[in-house]
């Protein structure tokens, strides 16, 4: 069953005032955003409406609390013209396993893809058609309910929003191996996309922004010795020809971008092993010549090879390859996303 949804239009577009050659990632917001609160034990009907600021009591739980979680996928046009959006139902049941562990209720499929596509199709001249660039779409969902009793809200907003973008990274990434902070522990939230994550990330991450580094690759809590995940992505090793990432756990997002590249690869007959990685495994590779590669994997930061790490105070420089697997990986994954090529998997969802 079709979900109703009621369309209020924006008087006057913002469109003509962006530079879509020249986009920044997430900072310029299309017009339209979805809404939908869940009231009395039941979601009502969304509402596309102008993009605007929302109103909200002061005692609302996720001002106190930070019962919020959120989702990040992308939408795409191909040469054609025709939208599309990959693997778009792995986000809305990541959203809920992350709403499960915040208590924040179940959103069903039809008001979440639903919602989605036709908000993508009231701001479809906002999908960017430019060669690395995408309308970033960001779906959240927090409690709007009040109280100041330490107990999860009655109300909640679902709100889709979207934003043409360009690339997440500006320029070379060089990633902190963290020694002593930590994004999750187990038992905790670190596989949710739960917005605590995220804040907590911060001050660690400024005091690797102020050494010189874009982001902060996390360790276990416990040991500190292997390798999790980055920041805002999932983290591939390449030691030989052997391409290494950890499998995910309670502290680790489950990537949507990290499985279609192990599927890709393996598919390219590169050897994956996803297994715990060690610091001191990485940094003997890197001694001894064999580390040939490290990437990030996300949908944000798409495919982002890493130029160089730091470690207890000494930086390491990943060698400069003629064909690296990140480029091919790359390749392989955007020319699903963007419809140039076949996908033999059923990722690409046209719209
Ligand atoms: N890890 C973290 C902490 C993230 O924020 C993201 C981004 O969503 C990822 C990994 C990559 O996940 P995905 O590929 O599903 O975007
Ligand atoms: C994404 O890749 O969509 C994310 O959610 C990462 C975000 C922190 C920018």
């Amino acid at each position: 069953m079709k979900s109703n949804i009621t369309i209020q239009l924006t008087e006057k577009s913002k469109i003509d005032t962006v530079d879509f050659d020249n986009l920044p990632f997430g900072s310029v917001y299309s017009d339209h955003m979805l809404e939908c609160d869940f009231i009395n034990g039941e979601w009502q009907t969304p509402v596309i409406k102008p993009y605007a600021p929302i109103s909200l009591d002061p005692a609302a739980k996720i001002f106190h609390y930070g019962q919020s979680i959120f989702e990040g996928m992308k939408a795409y046009k191909d040469t054609e013209g025709n939208t599309m959006l990959f693997r778009p139902l792995e986000n809305w049941k990541r959203l809920n396993k992350s709403a499960e562990r915040l208590v924040i209720p179940q959103i069903p499929e039809d008001i979440f893809m639903d919602g989605l596509k036709k908000l993508l199709e009231v701001d479809n001249n906002w999908i960017p058609k430019n060669e690395g660039s995408s309308l970033y779409i960001r779906p959240f969902m927090f409690a709007s309910g009040i109280g100041f009793h330490a107990s999860p809200a009655d109300t909640y907003k679902l709100i889709i929003c979207t934003a043409p973008s360009g690339a997440y990274f500006a320029g070379k990434v060089k990633v902190l191996i963290e020694e002593k902070y930590a994004r999750a522990a187990n038992g905790g939230v670190g596989f949710a996309k739960a917005g605590g994550n995220y804040a907590a990330q911060f001050y660690p991450t400024q005091l690797a922004i102020e050494k010189g580094y874009n982001q902060v690759i996390w360790t276990d809590d416990n040991s500190h010795e292997y390798i999790e995940e980055a920041g805002a992505m999932n983290v591939f090793i390449r030691i030989n020809d052997t391409l290494i990432t950890s499998p995910t756990s309670d502290r680790i997002l489950d990537g949507i971008t990290r499985k279609s590249v192990i599927q890709i690869a393996k598919d390219l007959k590169i050897d994956v092993e996803v297994r715990k990685i060690s610091v001191s495994e990485v940094i003997a590779a890197a001694q001894s010549g064999s580390l040939k590669e490290m990437f990030g994997a996300g949908t944000a930061a798409v495919i982002s090879p890493i130029a160089g790490f730091g470690y207890q105070g000494t930086d390491y420089d990943l060698p400069k390859l003629e064909t690296p697997f990140a480029n091919t990986i790359k390749k392989a994954i955007t020319d699903i996303q963007t419809n140039k090529s076949k996908d033999p998997y059923g990722w690409r969802v046209m719209i």
